[in-house]
Formats: structure tokens, C-alpha cells, sequence
């Protein structure tokens, strides 16, 4: 198994394999054994601690990392999306790390991909972001037990790739306990939303996990009023003490300071969300090292 286009494709096995990997690899950063391989990122979208930690992750690993820029390649000059991945595979490279706005675009690339080409999906449209799904619930397995993990998730879920990858992460190991707080217009269809904050269902959430407003894929005849939201949702200290929430405040990035969160709070005390990033390293080498070498 060389190929990770969502979670659904994965056995739980591996999964934990990977976070016996990830947990290892965290206690003995930055000793690492080294591999003599290539990885081309190929980011049509942009992107600081997904692309950052896989590019670090990568040298660390002993690769060698050529950035293929979309806005200064030959798809400029009329190429196609498929010849220039054949363009790329010509190149001998050994794996691909692929950001792209389109949803499913990871499926469709794996098909395209030779037997031997790892393949990781970096985020594609509102599909699936698997990285970040297994960081994130790697996180949150270091402060609770998952089959335990009473959690609540704030913000636009509609239109997050992040949520796909977290749930189906989460029901893989035993979480069935979710609450889901937005504006409707936000909210992810089948799910139980509470529109109006529920400081009951707050105060007993171990992590609180915030969503930006994701505005990129929203369709056109979609609208969010960023001050409705940030009057009525935003996560400030105000609202903590309203609902007695005593837990961890979780975020995936990039945040947006002063409209889903305050400053205060994520950089309070209780925040998790630099520990998701630097867990992202871990698990980024991890999930490259099992994957170079399957
Ligand atoms: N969470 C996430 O994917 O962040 P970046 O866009 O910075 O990679």
C-alpha cells in the first residue's frame, strides 16, 4: 500500500502502525534513518505547514525535494493536467504530494500513477485532506482516550476537507461522540447541528475543534456574513466563560484571527494547535518513511 487518496482506503492497522511510527519518530527527532529518494510537491493551492512539514519531513528523510510550481510551469503554455504528470514521472521520481482545488482530483491521479510511485493527497477540493485528519486525531489521542473523546467541531464543516478525513479517522478508533456547532448554511449535511451554542453539550467537550470559513470553495451562490458569524460564533474568552468549556481548543489552519477564534484564546494555555503542527512533521515522516519503503 503506496497510495493515500482518502481514510476510507486505509486499514485500521496501518493506521495504527503509523501512529506507533509517528510516536517513535517524535522521541527520537531528530536521529533519523536516512533514504535515498526522490518526491516531487506538486501544490496548485497554497499552503504553509502541510506543504513546510512534508518538504522537512522529506530532507529529513534523506530525499531529494523538487518543488514543481504550477504558476511557473508549462501548464502556462496550454500542457495538460495528464501530460504533466507524465511529464513529471519521466523524471524518475519515486513519489508525488499533490494539493489541488479540484475534489476527487487524488483519485483520479492515482490511476495515473505506476505501481511503484507513492502517492499522498495534500487536500483536494472539499474531498479529503488525510494528512491532516490523522495528525489531528494523533493530537487528540495524546490528551484523551478516543473511545472516550467527547468532541465538538465549530465553524463550516460544508465546505471543509479537513472534516471527511477527521470523522472517517475517528470511527476508525472507536469515536462516536460528536457534537457539531454552526449557522446551518454551514453545517455538514446528516449531521446534528446545534445552531445555537449548547453550553450544556460545551461543558462537557474534552477538545473543541474551530474551522475557519472556508470562502475558496464556496459556490457562487453561497454567502456567509463574516460578522454574523463572528458575533454569534466566534470562540473568545467571553464565550468560554458563558459555557464553562474547561477542555482543549483544536484548529487545523490557517486561522483567522479575531472571525472564528481571538488571539487569547489560540494562544492560551489550553491550545493545541502549534502541537497539531509539530505533530504534522511527525507524522508526515512517519507516513512518508512506511510509504517509500511498502
Ligand atoms: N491545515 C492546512 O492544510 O494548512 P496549510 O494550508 O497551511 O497547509
Amino acid at each position: 500500500m503506496n497510495k493515500i487518496s482518502s481514510i476510507q482506503k486505509l486499514e485500521k492497522d496501518f493506521v495504527l502502525e503509523l501512529y506507533n511510527l509517528t510516536g517513535s519518530i517524535k522521541k527520537s527527532w531528530p536521529e533519523i534513518s536516512k533514504q535515498n529518494k526522490t518526491v516531487c510537491l506538486l501544490f496548485w493551492e497554497p499552503s504553509t505547514r502541510t506543504k513546510l512539514s512534508f518538504e522537512h519531513a522529506a530532507k529529513k528523510l534523506g530525499f531529494d525535494v523538487i518543488d514543481f510550481s504550477p504558476s511557473n510551469s508549462s501548464l502556462e503554455k496550454g500542457e495538460s493536467f495528464e501530460d504533466t504528470i507524465k511529464t513529471i514521472l519521466a523524471l524518475k521520481v519515486d513519489g508525488l504530494i499533490v494539493r489541488h482545488p479540484e475534489t476527487k482530483i487524488s483519485e483520479k491521479i492515482v490511476q495515473m500513477l505506476p505501481e511503484n510511485v507513492f502517492f499522498i493527497n495534500a487536500g483536494d477540493g472539499n474531498y479529503a485532506h488525510p494528512t491532516q485528519g490523522l495528525l489531528d486525531v494523533f493530537t487528540m489521542s495524546e490528551v484523551v482516550d478516543l473511545t472516550k473523546l467527547n468532541l465538538t467541531i465549530l465553524g463550516d464543516a460544508k465546505h471543509s476537507r479537513v472534516i471527511p478525513s477527521l470523522l472517517q479517522t475517528l470511527d476508525m478508533l472507536g469515536c462516536k461522540n460528536i457534537n457539531y456547532i454552526s449557522p446551518e448554511s454551514l453545517a455538514l449535511p446528516q449531521t446534528n447541528i446545534f445552531s445555537a451554542i449548547s453550553n450544556d453539550m460545551l461543558s462537557k467537550s474534552d477538545i473543541l475543534y474551530i474551522l475557519r470559513i472556508q470562502r475558496e470553495r464556496f459556490s457562487k451562490e453561497e454567502g456567509i456574513d463574516d460578522k454574523f458569524f463572528s458575533e454569534n460564533y466566534q470562540v473568545n474568552k467571553e464565550f468560554i466563560e458563558t459555557t464553562n468549556f474547561q477542555g482543549k481548543i483544536m484548529h487545523p489552519g490557517p486561522i483567522n484571527i479575531g472571525v472564528e477564534i481571538t488571539r487569547d484564546i489560540s494562544d492560551g494555555e489550553d491550545s493545541l494547535i502549534l502541537k497539531q503542527v509539530e505533530n504534522g512533521l511527525y507524522l508526515r515522516t512517519a507516513l512518508l518513511q512506511l510509504l517509500s519503503s511498502g
